[in-house]
């Protein structure tokens, strides 16, 4: 048979890898999926840029739109990011019959309800295996390995850069903007970092996991995001002193009344699978019905890892090439007519346990006052530290943890305790997953 030809539309981190593996890996891949596949053109803005790959042999053009347009070119494979020409060029070459391939998390999160619509009307395949979690094939496993189950909750590290920021400071002590700026060295980090480190990016990704997990739309603008800019050493330490580690985790979870969908930093004990994985790597857990709990782990960034998840779609979608539609693994794992609007809860009805830090005036019958509090709205403590004042201070850090409650409970109760004259700063609350 003929080679497939495929277009390549950017040239950075992963379209320099999924090049690379490409031509490494040819033989294997053709025998795979039963076609050789042939890069015939890659876009690039700056054709001059040192590259990590070699481009012998392939044409460059320096508009996306020789690539979309081309008449031989069967699969895109959009690798530049963003959402705006990234949106047009998709749509593009779904209008002219492509399929397309994309590691795009924030494309897919925004635009995938409209991409997929306009897929089906077309009769083609989108595939977005890079797009969570880099090299781990979990939309493989929600849609396809998993099928037979009802998923009951996911949690996951699916952001390398701040998963490498947590583990940097709690190993090494370091400090938050030296790590980062080594992971966008290294290639890790998006364009804009601060999606990274304040959520949107696992939160991009949360958005695609829990559509196939649940079969409900993509429904980005619901997602909880919170970040781990406030994340201190102090917090890494004390959680430590309690049992448990400071991680960055996307959760989705059915409950008979809607869907949790969040991401924001987390406690977890120590013992976990979850809580030891470090650096860059990723690992997410789905709880089936049926086949109980389930983790998956793997480099969730880098060249390489990515392009591996392309690599992958790009064999998938060769395979189906002639296949009906209707007999392909639907988009969002569930068929179009059959998703369900589950509502999204809002983050005062979820129910988690928690770390609470605060910062209170060191005499007799504060930590009282606190607990009162508490107590009031009916929320158990289950462990306190308080520390010696440091050597020329009056304040001292009061850390708490208490059982699972309503955050509508914890929210009235740091409200009455910020009031306090007592509480030298706001109080900070970290959630807690036991993840049983
Ligand atoms: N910036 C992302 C991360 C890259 O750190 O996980 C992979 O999506």
């Amino acid at each position: 048979m003929k080679p497939v030809k495929i277009g390549l539309l950017g040239l950075g981190t992963v379209g320099g890898g999924t090049v690379n593996v490409l031509r490494r890996n040819g033989g294997e891949i053709a025998r795979r999926a039963g076609r050789a596949i042939e890069i015939a053109r890659v876009f690039t803005r700056n054709p001059d840029k040192p590259r990590i790959c070699d481009l012998d042999g392939i044409e460059v053009v320096t508009d996306p739109w020789q690539v979309v347009n081309d008449p031989d070119i069967a699969i895109v494979a959009e690798l530049i990011g963003g959402t705006d020409i990234a949106r047009e060029l998709v749509l593009g070459a779904i209008d002219r019959g492509k399929h397309v391939v994309t590691a795009n998390k924030a494309l897919i999160a925004l635009h995938g309800n409209e991409i997929f619509a306009r897929a089906s009307e077309k009769g083609v395949m989108v595939a977005f295996e890079a797009a969570v979690a880099g090299g781990i094939p979990i939309i493989k496993v929600l849609r396809e390995g998993l099928a037979g189950n009802r998923i009951e909750w996911l949690a996951g590290i699916i952001n390398g850069t701040g998963n490498f920021i947590l583990t940097a400071m709690r190993d090494q002590g370091r400090d938050f903007a030296d790590v980062l700026a080594e992971a966008q060295r290294l290639g890790y980090a998006e364009a804009d970092p601060t999606f990274d480190v304040e959520g949107v990016d696992a939160a991009h990704k949360l958005t695609i996991l829990a559509a196939i997990a649940f079969g409900i739309p993509l429904r980005f603008d619901q997602v909880y995001t919170e970040g781990i800019t406030r994340v201190t050493q102090e917090d890494v330490r004390y959680a430590e002193e309690l049992g448990y580690r400071i991680k960055h985790l996307g959760i989705a979870r059915r409950r008979a009344d809607g869907i949790e969908l969040r991401v924001h930093p987390c406690l977890v004990p120590a013992r976990r699978l979850l809580a030891n994985v470090d650096g860059v790597m990723n690992a997410v857990v789905v709880k089936g019905d049926a086949v109980g709990p389930t983790l998956y782990y793997g480099p969730g960034a880098g060249a390489e890892p990515t392009a591996s998840a392309v690599v992958a779609d790009l064999v998938d979608v060769v395979r189906t090439l002639t296949a009906d539609p209707e007999n392909r693994v639907p988009h969002l794992a569930f068929q179009p007519d059959a998703l369900a609007d589950l509502p999204i809860l809002p983050m005062a009805a979820v129910e988690t346990a928690y770390y609470l830090r605060l910062r209170v005036a060191d005499r007799p019958g504060v930590l009282a006052d606190v607990a009162r509090i508490l107590a009031d709205e009916a929320i158990s403590i289950e462990a306190v530290i308080q520390k010696e004042p440091r050597p020329g201070q009056t304040d001292v850090p009061l850390i708490f943890l208490t059982h699972r409650v309503q955050e509508r409970a914890l929210d009235a109760a740091l409200a009455r305790i910020e009031a306090l004259e007592a509480v030298k700063a706001a109080p900070y609350r970290i959630r807690l997953e036991t993840l049983e």
